[in-house]
């Protein structure tokens, strides 16, 4: 039977990988990778390769920049699960991981994926291995607890638009903003809006050089961030042991 295993490799410190992930990227027959067609190393890549020797790794381009399900994606999925498929073709009965930044059931690309090579097979046994995501590892390098006691946690792509990341800011939870990038400036906006912005937290390029953690009020309002950035906003409180009550 051919195995294919989603492993998260978290944000970017390749000391954020799970013990079980690293044994399996340690052993797999192959390591696929998603790039994006540009040709350089990849977010995970850059994880992987402190675990497994390059001659087992192998790229898979995705159209990881399009921000939208376009007609370009579908087939960037397409043809990715085709070279797994082919790559299993030529190797039965063997143990393939694919690695995702942060965790593989945290808006990855592995769940197209494995659907898609699954399709192409027949016979295909799927695992997961879950990886730190990148709110986890923000919340402790600045500090910030997520929730306490009864508070409620909600995480939001901005690509899906501000209207439901406003109302969960009115309600008091604890918000983090994903995919906001280019939307940096709007997302400040809601957050000052809504009263929020003083104890927001931004985190980009988390385990990676140049990283970069701040307060999000000190961050300059019209400029946009890079994709891989992460806010957390945390709920109202007002004392300790607040969220318990
Ligand atoms: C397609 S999602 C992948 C999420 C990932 N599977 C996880 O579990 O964290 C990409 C978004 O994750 C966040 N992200 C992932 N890695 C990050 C990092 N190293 N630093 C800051 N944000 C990151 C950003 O909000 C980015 O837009």
């Amino acid at each position: 039977m051919n195995t294919l295993i989603g492993v998260g490799v978290g944000p970017g410190d390749p000391d954020l990988v799970t013990v079980k992930a690293a044994n399996l990227l340690a052993k797999a027959d192959v390591v696929f990778v998603p790039v994006a067609d540009t040709g350089e190393t990849g977010r995970a890549e850059q994880t992987v390769l402190f675990y497994a020797e390059a001659w087992r790794v192998e790229r898979v381009v995705f159209a990881l920049h399009d921000r939208e399900h376009t007609a370009r994606r579908e087939q960037a999925w397409d043809a990715a699960a085709a070279q797994v498929a082919r790559w299993f073709a030529g190797h039965p009965d063997t143990t393939a991981a694919f690695a995702t930044i942060g965790d593989p059931c945290v808006y990855s690309t592995f769940t197209y994926l494995a659907a898609s090579v699954r399709d192409a097979m027949g016979e295909l046994e799927v695992g997961l291995i879950p990886g730190i995501t990148a709110m986890q590892d923000l919340a402790a390098r600045s500090g910030t607890p997520l929730v306490e006691g009864r508070e409620a946690l909600s995480l939001f792509p901005m690509t899906a638009g501000a209207d439901r990341f406003r109302e969960a800011l009115t309600r008091g939870d604890a918000v983090v903003a994903y995919k906001f990038g280019r939307m940096l400036p709007e997302t400040l906006a809601v957050l000052r809006e809504t009263g929020r912005l003083e104890n927001a937290v931004y985190g980009a390029g988390l385990g990676l050089t140049g990283e970069d953690i701040r307060p999000a009020a000190d961050l300059d309002p019209d400029e946009p961030g890079p994709y891989l950035s992460t806010l957390i906003v945390p709920p109202v409180r007002t004392g300790r042991g607040e969220g318990l009550r």
